[in-house]
């Protein structure tokens, strides 16, 4: 059985006070973590806040050298020394604001794998792709770039997001036919990349995931969980999509 994982991208939102009250919110509420696995990826500023929560807390981004004079980045070896339990890589504001190219999440994605450390990979197409039916390829594509490094010994480390960046915080969701479609062309791919393992890797939904539509789109069978921004910026909100995703 595939686990299931609920995960907030905080991007770069919430100052340090409302960090507190997210916290002192969410560890109010009844997590059972042998059900879904929530995940948290706050600001880096933000993540020894978690070391004292039984809270999965990770990295928005990384660097994949493993140290030296590379101002303003942080390596996974800072990041696990600090309690950190994963990274987020390729999310689409990185490919396209920081101009991440498919080499550079190549390495990231080489990084972790070197150190053991887990990582949820994000792929997705912007409006233009879908306009013209390509997305398929253009995804699949993404992921034949950024696995490359990646053996079928350290499958266990990955977790896909399926994000298409029209929905990104747009309010519009992708239907669920798109994401069935899409979701199962990437397991697919996985599968003929790593054979029987690739069942086993989760496949996350993310794009404007509320709790207005969240049922819905975990009732999809090819959706794991889901990678949200906006609706996990208030902790109540983000602990109904948990309770969607465990229903
Ligand atoms: P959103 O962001 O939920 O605000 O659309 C999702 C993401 O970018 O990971």
């Amino acid at each position: 059985m595939r686990k299931k994982i609920l995960a907030a991208n905080w991007k770069m939102n919430l100052t340090q006070p409302e960090v507190d009250a997210w916290l002192h919110t969410i560890q109010g509420f009844a997590l059972n973590n042998d059900a879904a696995l929530l995940r948290v990826y706050p600001s880096a500023i933000y993540l020894k806040d978690f070391q004292n929560t039984n809270l999965h807390f990770g990295a928005q981004n990384i660097f994949y050298e493993t140290r030296g004079a590379f101002t303003g980045e942080l390596s996974v070896a800072q990041l696990k020394s600090v309690g950190c339990q994963s990274a987020l890589i390729g999310h689409s504001e990185r490919r396209e604001i920081f101009h991440e190219s498919d080499t550079q999440i190549a390495l990231k994605v080489q990084a972790c794998a070197n150190a053991d450390f887990s990582f949820i990979l994000c792929c997705g197409e912007p409006l233009a792709i879908r306009e013209v039916g390509t997305q398929e390829k253009y995804v699949i594509g993404q992921l034949q770039k950024n696995l490359e490094n990646l053996s079928l010994a350290q499958l266990d480390l990955l977790v896909v997001a399926y994000e298409p960046i029209w929905a990104i915080g747009k309010g519009v969701i992708a239907n669920l036919d798109q994401i069935n479609e899409m979701h199962q062309a990437i397991r697919n791919f996985l599968v003929d990349k790593y054979d029987k393992a690739g069942e086993e890797v989760p496949i996350l939904y993310g794009g404007s995931v509320s709790p207005a539509n969240a049922a819905a789109i975990f009732s999809c069978p090819a959706v794991d969980g889901a990678l949200v921004g906006g609706a996990a910026l208030d902790a109540s909100s983000f602990y109904q999509l948990w309770q969607a995703l465990n229903a």
